[in-house]
């Protein structure tokens, strides 16, 4: 029997009152509905240093506590604001630390939130570093435009399309990874009876 699919929102902005970790938490929630459980990692709220090549991990702040997070992740939620028409520099710092071991086998959902409207260039750049470390990022996505009125204080979402778009998300997240996790069980069982 496969346990319950672990879900990790990473939320990359460091912004008090921050609108993308009120989507990284609202899809975590969602998540939960779903019978996973979740980690969130803000990294508005960590130590993480720039990411330094000739620097260990060990010696970076949070590091090796984040990257193994992330390794014991069924499936990652991963959300940025958008800058410049493009992701945070606090999300590819953080995704710079990560490689092949955080994310091979691990399914990835995508979450924007801009003040705008930029949101395709975003998904599309975030897409395409989370393949670069062997990520499954799944074909449904979420940008939040004018995010300024699309959120309560408390985090409530105001529109109830972006709602059901997060819903969604979190969803096929969670399926996704009980489908990868049941077939892992599977060759796990044909070799143990080889
Ligand atoms: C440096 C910077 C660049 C930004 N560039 C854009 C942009 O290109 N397009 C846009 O729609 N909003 C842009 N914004 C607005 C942010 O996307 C918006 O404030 C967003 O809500 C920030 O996310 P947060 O609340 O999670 O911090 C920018 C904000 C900053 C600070």
């Amino acid at each position: 029997m496969t346990d319950a699919p672990l879900v990790v929102g990473v939320s990359g902005s460091r912004r008090d009152g921050s609108h993308t970790l009120k989507g990284i938490k609202l899809a975590l929630a969602a998540a939960e509905a779903e019978g996973a459980e979740t980690d969130l990692i803000d990294l508005g709220d960590v130590d993480l240093p720039l990411y330094h090549p000739d620097r260990d991990a060990a010696d970076s702040g949070d590091a090796v506590d984040l990257l193994a997070r992330v390794r014991a992740a069924d499936a990652v939620v991963v959300g940025s604001p958008v800058y410049h028409a493009s992701y945070s520099s606090t999300f590819r710092n953080f995704h710079d630390y990560c490689g092949f071991d955080e994310y091979e086998d691990t399914v990835v959902g995508l979450l924007v939130v801009a003040g705008g409207g930029t949101i395709a260039s975003t998904l599309d750049h975030m897409r395409v570093t989370m393949r670069g470390v062997h990520a499954h990022v799944i074909p449904g996505q979420v940008g939040v435009r004018n995010a300024s009125s699309k959120f309560e204080a408390d985090g409530t979402m105001i529109d109830s399309d972006i709602a059901d778009r997060i819903d969604a998300l979190a969803e096929d997240v969670v399926e996704e990874a009980r489908i990868r996790m049941a077939a892992r069980d599977q060759t796990e069982t044909a070799s143990v009876d080889d």
